[in-house]
């Protein structure tokens, strides 16, 4: 990989973090402080934007469940688009840009036209979410895995091709990304391939923002919970063997 201070044509992918900019890594803020152009995502939005220079200009190309977003060969033409004209082009995403941020589909479209890259990491809001609500996401004796799964495919409804057993194993914490809204369905698939509804559970609405908001409840009180909320701010669930009460 070339080096970031050299190239002249060259993009770095740069994770946000989970909106605190205080999350936000030392290489983040310098590449944000050095970017001619900032492709963000919504989630990727706010005061992290505080960070990128001055002059830099500023896309938003958001994507957002139940919102309309520029679509994803539009972005990839974008991204390309600037890096040819010889920009320092930024792209930012939320969290972590490798757990569930569509981060292939642009290296693939950076890769094919020749523009070398960089992924710069982040905080994923699955470490923020359980670092706000003062508990850690691996137990030494009861939860020995943990897993990242997604609660929309691409439609936005629950996938089809869950691995229920793996999902429903009582001794792995599970986070769920974009699962607000298939949650009381998910709920009823882990009850019926044998997960406790008293197994507890954390949603974490907007981690890192002004408006966040910790539940700390179980698996059943959380599907009715979410059956009748509306979905207005990012959230992620977390159930397993949490380490509620410390
Ligand atoms: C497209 S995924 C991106 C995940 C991101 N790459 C990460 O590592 O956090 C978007 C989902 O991440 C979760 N998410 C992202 N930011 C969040 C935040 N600040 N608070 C709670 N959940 C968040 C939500 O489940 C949201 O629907």
């Amino acid at each position: 990989m070339s080096d970031p201070a050299t190239p002249s044509v060259f993009v770095s992918l740069v994770s946000a973090g989970p909106g605190d900019p205080e999350l936000l890594t030392l290489k983040a803020v310098r590449r944000l402080a050095q970017a001619q152009v900032v492709l963000y995502d919504d989630l990727a939005s706010g005061p992290v934007l505080d960070h990128a220079h001055p002059q830099a200009e500023l896309i938003a190309v958001g994507k957002r469940a139940g919102r309309p977003s520029a679509r994803q060969d539009h972005v990839n033409a974008l991204l390309v688009e600037h890096a040819l004209a010889g920009r320092r082009v930024v792209r930012l995403k939320s969290g972590d840009s490798g757990i569930f941020g569509r981060l292939e589909e642009e290296l693939v479209a950076l890769a094919a036209a020749g523009i070398a890259f960089e992924i710069v990491p982040g905080v994923t809001s699955a470490s923020a979410a359980a670092a706000a609500a003062g508990i850690p996401l691996t137990r030494r004796l009861t939860a020995r895995r943990v897993q990242f799964i997604t609660g929309a495919d691409v439609t936005g409804r629950l996938p089809d091709d869950i691995h229920w057993a793996a999902i429903a194993d009582p001794a792995v914490t599970t986070v769920v990304f974009m699962g607000q809204r298939s949650f009381p369905e998910l709920a009823a698939g882990l009850r019926a391939h044998g997960l406790p509804g008293d197994t507890p559970a954390l949603f974490a609405e907007a981690v890192g923002h002004p408006h966040q908001r910790l539940i700390r409840t179980t698996v059943d009180d959380l599907a009715r919970l979410l059956e009748t909320a509306p979905v207005l701010q990012p959230g992620l669930i977390m159930y397993g063997p949490l380490a509620f009460g410390i």
